[in-house]
C-alpha cells in the first residue's frame, strides 16, 4: 500500500546541484541567487517588485511595520486562517479585528467587513483560503472608500488569480510562503510582491536591519549607515538557489494540482453526508492547495474516526485551520471569544478534513482516496 502524505516537497538533482554550487562559491548571503529568484518570481507573477524574506510571517510583519501600523491601530483580519495572519498584526502592537468566513468559500465574509471599521482601522488583511482568492475586487473597493491599506496573505495562493491579476497585486502588497508543503519550497522562506515602488524600497531597507547599503553596494567594505529601525528578515543564498529551481517546476506542479483537485471535487461531491469547498469561484482562479471536505451535522462527530481510518489506509490529512484564530488560547484570553460571531469558522475548523491534491499524487492516488473515503463513510453507522 502506497503512502500518500498530505504534503510532500518535490526536489531532485537540480536543487541538489544548485546548493552545491552555492557551497563551493562561498557567497551564502546577499548574492546573485537572491536577485535572480526575486527577478524570476516577479516575472512569473507579473509583479513590478518582488522582495524575498525569511518567511511569510516575517514578510507580513515587515509590511505592517513599514506602513507604520502600531499600538492603538486596528487591522481587520479573517478568522479562518493560520495564526501567522493575526500574529503579524499583533506583533506591531495593533489590534486584529476578527471577521467570520463566507460559508461557501471559507474566505473572509465581505458583508461583515464594513461594520468592523472604526476610526482606528488602518488596514484590511485578506487570506486566499486554501488557494481560492478572496473577493478582493469588492474588498478593494471597501479599502479605497475608507482609505485603508489592503494586505494579502498569499501563503497558499501561488498561481491564483482574481480577474486575471495574480494574488498579491490587488492590494498594496502580498506575501507568499515557501514552507515545505507549499506550492514551491525553499525550506522556510517567503516573497513579498507589490506595485508600489516606494513601499518596495522601504521593505528592502527594513528587511536588512535598516542598513542603507547592501553588501554589494558598499564602495568601501564595511562602510554603511542606518537611517531606519529594521529586522533581519532576509532569505539566504541556499534558499534562493532552491527557489529558482522550484519556480521552474511550478507550472507543471500547478497543472497536476488542478487535475487532481478537479477529479476529487467531481467525485467527492457524490458522497452523501459531506460538501466540498470549491477551487474556482466566478472570476477567481484558485491554486488548489488542498481539497477540504465539510462533514454534515450527522457525520461531524465521526471526524476523528474518519481521519484514523484514512490514516490506516496510509492517506495523509490535515485540518485548515484547527481553530478559528480568535478561539486560540492567546487571542481568546486577550480579546474574549463569542462563538456566535464565528459560526462559519467554527464549522470549518470543527467539521472539515483537508485531503491532498499536490503534485506528489498520481491520478491513481486520487482514485484511491475517493474509493477509500466512500467506503469509510459508507460503513459509518449514524
Ligand atoms: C494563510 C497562511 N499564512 C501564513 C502562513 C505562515 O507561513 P510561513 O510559515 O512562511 O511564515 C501559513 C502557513 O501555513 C498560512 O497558511
Amino acid at each position: 500500500m502506497r503512502k500518500i502524505p498530505f504534503g510532500y516537497p518535490i526536489v531532485d538533482k537540480k536543487e541538489n546541484e544548485s546548493i552545491s554550487k552555492v557551497l563551493s562559491g562561498y557567497i551564502f548571503a546577499h548574492g546573485p541567487n537572491i536577485r535572480k529568484f526575486e527577478e524570476n518570481f516577479a516575472k512569473f507573477t507579473k509583479a513590478p517588485h518582488a522582495i524575498s524574506v525569511s518567511s511569510c510571517t516575517a514578510g507580513m510583519h515587515l509590511i505592517y511595520f513599514s506602513l507604520k501600523i502600531k499600538k492603538g491601530d486596528e487591522v481587520i483580519v479573517p478568522s479562518q486562517t493560520h495564526v501567522a495572519t493575526a500574529h503579524a498584526v499583533e506583533l506591531t502592537g495593533a489590534k486584529p479585528i476578527f471577521v467570520d468566513s463566507d460559508e461557501n468559500t471559507g474566505n473572509i465574509d465581505v458583508d461583515k467587513i464594513e461594520e468592523k471599521i472604526t476610526k482606528k482601522t488602518k488596514a484590511i488583511a485578506v487570506v486566499h483560503f486554501l488557494g481560492l482568492p478572496a473577493n478582493v475586487i469588492r474588498i478593494k473597493q471597501i479599502a479605497k472608500k475608507h482609505k485603508l491599506y489592503l494586505i494579502e496573505d498569499c501563503a497558499l495562493s501561488l498561481g491564483a488569480k482574481a480577474n486575471k491579476t495574480h494574488t498579491g497585486l490587488i492590494g498594496d502588497a502580498g506575501v507568499f510562503s515557501f514552507y515545505p508543503v507549499k506550492h514551491i519550497t525553499t525550506g522556510e522562506g517567503g516573497m513579498i510582491i507589490t506595485k508600489n515602488k516606494n513601499l518596495a524600497k522601504r521593505l528592502r531597507l527594513i528587511r536588512g536591519l535598516g542598513v542603507d547599503k547592501s553588501f554589494n553596494e558598499r564602495k568601501i567594505p564595511g562602510v554603511y549607515d542606518v537611517p531606519a529601525l529594521g529586522f533581519n528578515y532576509r532569505m539566504n543564498e541556499f534558499q534562493a538557489a532552491i527557489g529558482i529551481e522550484q519556480l521552474k517546476k511550478l507550472p507543471k506542479f500547478l497543472k497536476i494540482r488542478k487535475k487532481n483537485f478537479n477529479f476529487l471535487y467531481k467525485h467527492l461531491k457524490k458522497i452523501k453526508g459531506l460538501s466540498v469547498l470549491p477551487g474556482q469561484f466566478k472570476n477567481l482562479k484558485g491554486s488548489h492547495y488542498c481539497i477540504s471536505i465539510i462533514l454534515n451535522e450527522k457525520l461531524k462527530n465521526k471526524r476523528k474516526e474518519i481521519i484514523n481510518s484514512l490514516s490506516k489506509k496510509r492517506i495523509g490529512t490535515s485540518i485548515y485551520y484547527p481553530q478559528p484564530v480568535p478561539r486560540m488560547k492567546y487571542y481568546k484570553r486577550k480579546y474574549f471569544y463569542n462563538k456566535k460571531n464565528f459560526l462559519n469558522c467554527e464549522k470549518f475548523s470543527d467539521n472539515s478534513i483537508a485531503l491532498p491534491v499536490g503534485p506528489h499524487l498520481k491520478m491513481s492516488d486520487c482514485k484511491y482516496i475517493f474509493n477509500q473515503l466512500s467506503k469509510i463513510i459508507g460503513k459509518i453507522k449514524i
